[in-house]
C-alpha cells in the first residue's frame, strides 16, 4: 500500500477522537489534509459542533472553507485536542516537525491542548530521530546564526522557495534545517538549541503527544497510547 493510502487511513481514524463541543487544534500538512477532509464532513452530516485553532495560515482556509469555524488560539480557553502530523517520531515519541514550514504555530497549539495526537504513516517511525532539524529563526542576524551553526557541526541549510529566496514562516520568520546524523538527546539539543539568541523555535518535539495512529498496510491504523 501507499504512503498516500496510509495517510488517509490515519488521518480519517484520528478525526474519530473528536467529540461534540471540542476545540479542535488542526495540524498542518498532507496527512492532516485528510483529518480535516473527514471533520468537515462530520460538521456537514453529523452536525458535529466544533471550533478550530490552525496552526497555519494554510489549515485555517482549509478548514473554513469546509465549514469549521475557526478561531484564533488568544481568543479560546484551552484547546481540548490537537491533532497534528509528524515528519519522524522515535521509539521514545520524541519528534521532529516543521517539514511544512510551520512548527511555531504547531508548538504553541499543542502546548496549549488537553490532549495531542499524532497522525503518521509507517515511514515516520524511526527508532532515533535522524532527519534534518527545522530550526524557525528572527531574519535579524540569521547570518551570523548560520555561522554558529556551522561552527557547532550542526550542517546548516537555508530553507528556500522555488525561485531561491528564504522561505517565510507564517510568523515572517527564516527556517535553517540543521543535518545531523542521529538526535541521541532530543531534550539537550532542544535546550541548546532555545538559549541561542535569534532562534525562536526548534522543531523537536517532546513529551508532547498523548496518541499515535499510525497508517499502516492492513487498511486499519494502528493506535498508541503514550500517556
Ligand atoms: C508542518 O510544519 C509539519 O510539522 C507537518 O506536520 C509534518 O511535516 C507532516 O507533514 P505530512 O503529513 O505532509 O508528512
Amino acid at each position: 500500500m501507499s504512503q498516500a493510502l496510509q495517510k488517509i487511513i490515519a488521518g480519517r481514524r484520528a478525526a474519530e477522537f473528536v467529540q461534540n463541543g471540542m476545540v479542535v487544534g488542526i495540524g498542518s500538512g498532507s496527512t492532516i489534509a485528510h483529518v480535516i477532509e473527514a471533520l468537515g464532513e462530520r460538521v456537514a452530516q453529523e452536525q458535529l459542533n466544533i471550533v478550530g485553532v490552525a496552526t497555519s495560515e494554510k489549515t485555517r482556509r482549509n478548514a473554513a472553507q469546509l465549514g469549521i469555524p475557526m478561531y484564533n488560539v488568544d481568543d479560546i480557553d484551552k484547546i481540548d485536542l490537537t491533532i497534528d502530523g509528524a515528519d519522524q517520531i522515535a521509539d521514545d515519541f520524541s519528534a521532529i516537525k516543521g517539514g511544512g514550514a510551520a512548527l511555531l504555530w504547531e508548538k504553541i497549539v499543542a502546548f496549549n491542548s488537553r490532549q495531542n495526537i499524532w497522525v503518521v504513516d509507517e515511514t515516520k517511525r524511526v527508532t532515533k530521530l535522524n532527519q534534518y532539524l527545522p530550526v524557525e529563526v528572527i531574519p535579524y542576524g540569521a547570518n551570523q546564526l548560520f555561522k554558529r551553526f556551522q561552527a557547532d557541526g550542526f550542517h546548516p541549510t537555508w530553507r528556500l522557495d522555488q525561485n531561491g529566496n528564504p522561505v517565510r514562516t507564517d510568523s515572517a520568520n527564516f527556517l535553517i534545517d540543521l543535518h545531523l546524523p542521529m538526535i541521541d538527546n532530543p531534550r539537550d539539543l532542544g535546550d541548546e538549541l532555545i538559549k541561542m539568541v535569534g532562534v525562536v523555535e526548534h522543531g523537536l518535539f517532546t513529551d508532547v503527544v498523548n496518541r499515535v495512529i499510525i497508517g499502516t498496510d492492513s487498511q486499519t491504523a494502528k493506535v498508541i497510547d503514550v500517556k
